[in-house]
């Protein structure tokens, strides 16, 4: 006979984290956000913020980037209710999916029930630029890993969720409104951490993606397993086409200075469609 652990519910482990949280702001979030990469600057325009560092939610890693602990900030943005997650695990920092995933859990456990990513990602369409904004309207789960995986706790969600229209319409269509210049298209994740090979570029673009990236799709998993309404906007750093004569190396510096550059235009789109929830 198999001996399979079954771990202990994991709503439970939520609720110590939901309590860590609630006990230290009056806040009741409508919307979570998760800032990627050099996207960080959003989270100083919260008002009347409450800091708490990830240290101190139950559950909660701390990011391995040094200087970057993370921080969950709370407070007011656009005049609504918001939880900004300042800094994101990611899979390839070595953490489990289910951790990387966790704080999505906690946050929906909390009651939110919207949460609005962003990310920095290569340009795989070869109509992009760096510098453009893509409004992810559908994913390829490359990371051969799943938060999902295990037993599943069914007062979360579903064993076999359905992933057609994960990218919420009303919310996407949101973004348009706030920002007419916005690319739409599918984002396939990658484990990480290196960028990737040429091959691996024209091979991803066959597939269909318009961008590849490290990060949100794991985030992504686990809202919809419980049910949030989603965006997602991805800030195209660098074009990794991997077409010959166009094959650009890429560096995390270069992902950095374009995110940072391209901030203040992510930063205007998110309190625009934040305003508006
Ligand atoms: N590939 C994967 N992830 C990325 C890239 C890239 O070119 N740019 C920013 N994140």
């Amino acid at each position: 006979m198999t001996d399979v652990a079954i771990p202990p519910t994991r709503s439970g482990a939520f609720g110590l984290a939901v309590e860590a949280i609630a006990a230290r702001t009056k806040v009741r979030p409508i919307a979570a956000i998760i800032l990627g990469s050099g996207l960080g600057a959003l989270a100083d325009d919260v008002k009347e913020p409450t800091r708490i560092p990830y240290a101190e939610i139950p559950g909660w890693k701390r990011s391995t980037a040094p200087g970057h602990a993370g921080e969950l900030v709370v407070g007011s943005l656009s005049g609504k209710p918001v939880a900004v997650m300042r800094g994101r695990l990611h899979y390839y920092e070595g953490y489990d999916m289910a951790d990387v995933a966790y704080p999505v859990r906690v946050l929906a456990a909390w009651g939110i029930d919207t949460l609005i990513v962003t990310n920095a990602c290569g340009g795989l369409n070869p109509a992009y630029s760096a510098g453009d904004i893509m409004v992810i309207s559908d994913h390829i789960n490359l990371m051969a890993a799943n938060p999902l995986r295990g037993v599943n706790d069914d007062a979360l969600g579903p064993r076999f969720p359905d992933m057609v229209g994960v990218y919420t319409e009303e919310l996407r269509a949101l973004a348009h409104e706030v920002d007419g210049g916005l690319r739409e298209g599918i984002y396939v994740a990658v484990a990480g951490p290196n960028f990737e090979t040429p091959a691996e570029l024209r091979m991803l673009r066959g597939l269909g993606a318009d961008a590849v990236g490290m990060s949100t799709v794991p985030e992504i998993l686990v809202a919809r397993h419980m049910g949030m309404r989603i965006l997602a906007l991805s800030t195209v750093t660098d074009m990794a086409t991997g077409i010959p004569g166009q094959i650009q190396h890429v560096t995390h510096e270069e992902v950095l200075e374009v995110a940072g550059r391209t901030g203040k235009r992510l930063a205007s789109l998110v309190k625009g469609v934040v305003a508006r929830l």
